[in-house]
């Protein structure tokens, strides 16, 4: 892995930060038609707005990047020449963004390694902007997480849950029939051993809630690279723990989020539910 200064470090959380928060006000100002198309199913939608959330992101980050690779949820897929890549959601959680309902966000990553292979990358800085609320979530390598409202940051951190059975845990389904068919099955399999369940629609803030303590968990199979990135990073520097299934890397197969404390026993339930099913 390179090795970054501090400086560089500070200052890749700064760009994660100001591309977020300026994409999540192009996504803020909502054009009356929102140009909808379908994509992998019917109910995957992508609009005129992420795409022109994700264009203004990499228009950004290039000017002052100019060499690291980018790899976006809409059309950004540039190799790096440097070891760096932006690794970016123009907005996660597009179905609330359709319907208004107030829970979608920007997130923007820069990662180690390469993110198209699971398990070769990781996040070294990155931003989540929640566009409803006008907050950013953001961390860096070893710089602790935080959530800036108002201008202030406030330092994040997971709940120190160990039980269970009084954990509030969030899922998500994707776009598939048959995939969300044992997604399902999977979950009948956890509800019944924790307080209660949340279905979110944005992973990014998932992550960031639980980094929050606003959950105890999360868990999620079939994710990409960026809805995880910058997540995955303020979760870890808020004292939590996100994996793959049997301690693997986070990856799109599967990823079980928590504080270090519950996340034994949630990855345990999420193995064994999906052993069964
Ligand atoms: C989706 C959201 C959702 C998760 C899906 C993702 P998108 O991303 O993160 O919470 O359950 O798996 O695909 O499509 O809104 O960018
Ligand atoms: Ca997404």
């Amino acid at each position: 892995m390179t090795q970054l200064s501090h400086d560089e470090l500070v200052e890749l959380e700064r760009i994660a930060i100001e591309s977020a928060l300026e994409a999540a006000e192009l996504v803020r100002q909502r054009p009356d038609d929102l140009g909808i198309e379908v994509k992998s199913s019917r109910t995957d939608v992508v609009t005129l707005v992420d795409a022109a959330s994700e264009k203004l992101l990499v228009q950004r980050i290039r000017e002052l990047r100019p060499q690291d690779g980018f790899y976006g949820e809409e059309e950004a897929d540039t190799r790096a020449q440097s070891p760096l890549t932006w690794v970016l959601d123009p907005i996660d959680g597009t179905v609330n963004f359709l319907y208004d309902y107030p829970l979608y966000a920007v997130s923007v990553a820069v990662v180690e390694g390469d993110p198209r292979i699971p398990g070769q990358w990781r996040p070294i800085a990155g931003a989540v902007a929640d566009v409803p609320a006008g907050s950013v979530y953001h961390a860096r390598t070893g710089g602790g997480a935080y959530l800036r409202r108002d201008g202030n940051d406030e330092r994040l951190s997971v709940t120190g849950s160990s039980d269970l059975g009084t954990s509030l845990v969030a899922t998500g389904f994707g776009y598939d029939a048959q995939k969300r068919g044992r997604q399902a099955r999977v979950l009948m399999h956890v509800l019944p051993q924790i307080r209660d369940i949340r279905r979110g629609g944005s992973a990014a803030l998932d992550l960031c809630h639980v980094a929050q303590g606003r959950l105890d968990g999360y868990y999620e199979m079939g994710i990409n690279p960026w809805d995880m990135a910058a997540g995955w990073l303020v979760l870890t520097e808020a004292g939590g723990l996100a994996t793959g299934a049997h301690g693997a890397p986070p990856s799109s197969e599967c990823v079980i989020a928590a504080g270090a404390t519950l996340h034994p026993a949630l990855a345990e339930l999420v193995q064994d539910g999906l052993q069964h099913f």
